[in-house]
């Protein structure tokens, strides 16, 4: 029987990686973290097995307590802002693509299958190339203690206020207010957290 120890590394010295006093970063050995850009841990940042994170020149991770699970993605590029708070995660296969500004809470619960994007390909021109040109980019705010739920999309220009609980496979479209769950595709109210 072959016993797979799970090594970690521990990256203090990183010219890009501004700590504040004990910060800790874990990358797994099977991630890959890559930054061009700059990143600020306030306290820790832990990148799962399989996980791609990539800082793009001039873009900005700030980050005071994050975990990824296994398989997730994080790309900040075109000078994006990506905040996150403390004591949040981001389960499997999720994806977070930030060009413009994304702020995440604390005590953020993003489930599996998530992606979480600011921005869009032109539209209005029926003979242009969507993928070559991206020309809306737009801001994302999500409060402390909000659940996205498994396969939900968070689309641009959208603020999901605190303790609001977005359902599976929802596409949240427009605002979320605080302590509301919304569901379906585009995500509307059902309830309220009581
Ligand atoms: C939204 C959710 C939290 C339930 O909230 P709730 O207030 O208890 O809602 P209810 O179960 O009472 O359902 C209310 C209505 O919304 C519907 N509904 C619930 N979740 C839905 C969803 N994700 N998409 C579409 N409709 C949904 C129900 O079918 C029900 O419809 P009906 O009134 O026609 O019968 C739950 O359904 C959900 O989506 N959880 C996410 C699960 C997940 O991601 N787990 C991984 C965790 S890491």
């Amino acid at each position: 029987m072959i016993m797979l120890t799970k090594i970690v590394r521990l990256i203090k010295s990183l010219p890009y990686i501004i700590g504040t006093k004990n910060y800790n970063v874990r990358v797994s050995v099977y991630a890959r973290l890559i930054i061009k850009g700059k990143i600020l841990v306030k306290s820790y940042l832990s990148i799962s097995d399989f996980s791609f994170v990539e800082i793009r020149k001039d873009s900005f991770f700030i980050v005071d307590g994050f975990t990824t699970r296994p398989n997730t993605k994080i790309n900040i590029s075109n000078g994006g802002i990506l905040t996150i708070g403390v004591n949040t995660y981001l389960e499997s296969f999720s994806t977070i693509l930030c060009k413009g500004k994304i702020t995440i809470g604390n005590n953020v619960a993003i489930a599996q299958n998530v992606v979480i994007v600011d921005y869009n390909h032109s539209i209005g021109r029926k003979s242009g190339c969507y993928f070559r040109k991206i020309d809306e980019i737009g801001e994302i705010f999500i409060g402390n203690n909000v659940w996205i739920g498994t396969g939900a999309k968070i689309l641009m220009n959208v603020t999901i206020g605190d303790g609001a609980i977005i359902g599976a496979n929802s596409v949240v479209t427009k605002d979320v207010p605080q302590g509301k769950i919304y569901v379906g595709i585009p995500a509307k109210e059902i309830n309220e957290i009581k």
